[in-house]
């Protein structure tokens, strides 16, 4: 098999970004691209010596002018797949469509609950006892495609925002990197049906039960 490429969209921090960047991922990563200059993550990617560039949404009269002008930048890398690592722009449909079943983003809650932002405050809000994560494949209902690995955290009785958000960017550190690993190997696919397919022997995960029983 020969390697793929992928490229990494960002729009801030880049933590996500770092995680595969230090993951020794079976495939090249082509580019870093960032619709903000500033950009936290842009210094790291650099740092690796990784190509960057910034597709600023703010030079664009209109979402359809801003997709067509990064996805002609992702083309020149003629990545196989895409990676939304907190790339914070909803994208248009004929973007999506593009790179259908093989564009993938990692979002902060459990999937389907908490689409959109602030997804912390709002679980923290609900009182649920369990929150999460969950990496995706890109489709065009916004954080609404098929599901490729999650991981569940427990809400503790003290947490805010910010102490449950880093909880769960914890596991997103771990689960992003496995599901790029997954594309990369030819493990996980989007089938006809628009259902994910990994081809490995399911490993059973753990139970969480929050808060803990006596
Ligand atoms: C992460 O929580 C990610 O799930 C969400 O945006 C945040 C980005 O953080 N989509 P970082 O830039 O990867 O540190």
């Amino acid at each position: 098999m020969t390697e793929k490429s992928i490229v990494i969209l960002i729009s801030g921090r880049g933590s996500n970004m770092e995680a595969l960047l230090r993951a020794k991922l079976p495939c090249r990563i082509a580019a870093v691209i960032s619709n903000k200059a500033d950009a936290q993550g842009l210094e790291t990617a650099r740092a690796h010596g990784i190509d960057t560039a910034v597709v600023s949404h703010r030079d664009h009269a209109d979402r359809a002018a801003f997709d067509d002008a990064l996805a002609q930048v992702i083309d020149h890398y003629q990545p196989d797949v895409v990676v939304l690592a907190g790339f914070m722009r909803i994208l248009t449909d004929g973007f999506v469509n593009r790179y259908m079943g093989r564009m993938i983003n990692i979002h902060p809650s459990l999937l389907p609950a908490y689409t959109g932002v602030d997804t912390h405050e709002r679980a923290l809000r609900d009182g649920v006892k369990i929150h999460g994560c969950t990496v995706h494949f890109v489709t065009p209902a916004l954080d609404g495609g098929p599901v490729i690995i999650q991981a569940a955290v427990p809400v503790l009785s003290d947490d805010t925002p910010q102490t449950l958000s880093a909880r769960v960017l914890h596991e997103e550190h771990r689960i992003f990197p496995q599901a790029v690993r997954w594309l990369c190997r030819d493990q996980a696919r989007l089938d006809a049906n628009g259902r994910v397919c990994i081809d490995r022997i399911e490993q059973l995960g753990s139970t969480l039960i929050s808060p803990g029983l006596d």
